[in-house]
């Protein structure tokens, strides 16, 4: 499994090393064709981004899996874009968590890892 990470802030770089997969930024993934774990965010009142857009349209195929960060603030518009990723998508949303994730979080990620590993 690999996770693709499309992170502004950095939050969801912090929350790949958490994993213990490895992961590349969404500009740098070079087509490997490996399980993926798309790691998002959401803007502009619980939309998807451009790049996850484009993404998902490119290598959707490959894409077992999203989980967003995000902020409760947002209210009903928390981790927004999991919800329409996998409504468009048919991909299974995995988890939406605050910021670089708490350890429950990567716990939660990690065991669903796991989880597909053995469905291979
Ligand atoms: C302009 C802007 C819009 C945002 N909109 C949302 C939103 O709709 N829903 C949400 O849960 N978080 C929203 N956030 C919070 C970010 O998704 C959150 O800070 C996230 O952890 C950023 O991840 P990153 O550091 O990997 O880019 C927004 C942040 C900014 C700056």
């Amino acid at each position: 499994m690999l996770a693709v990470v499309d992170s502004l802030t950095g939050q969801g770089e912090r929350f790949a090393k958490k994993l213990g997969i490895p992961y590349v930024n969404i500009a740098n993934y070079d087509g490997n064709k490996d399980d993926i774990l798309l790691l998002t965010r959401s803007f502009n009142f619980g939309e998807v981004t451009q790049e996850a857009q484009d993404f998902m349209e490119q290598y959707g195929a490959y894409v077992k899996g999203v989980a967003v960060s995000g902020n409760r603030n947002w209210g009903t518009n928390f981790g927004a874009a999991g919800d329409k990723i996998s409504k468009a998508y048919g991909v299974e949303l995995v988890l939406k968590y605050e910021g670089s994730g708490f350890s429950k979080d990567v716990a939660c990620v990690k065991a669903w890892i796991e989880r597909e590993k053995q469905e291979l």
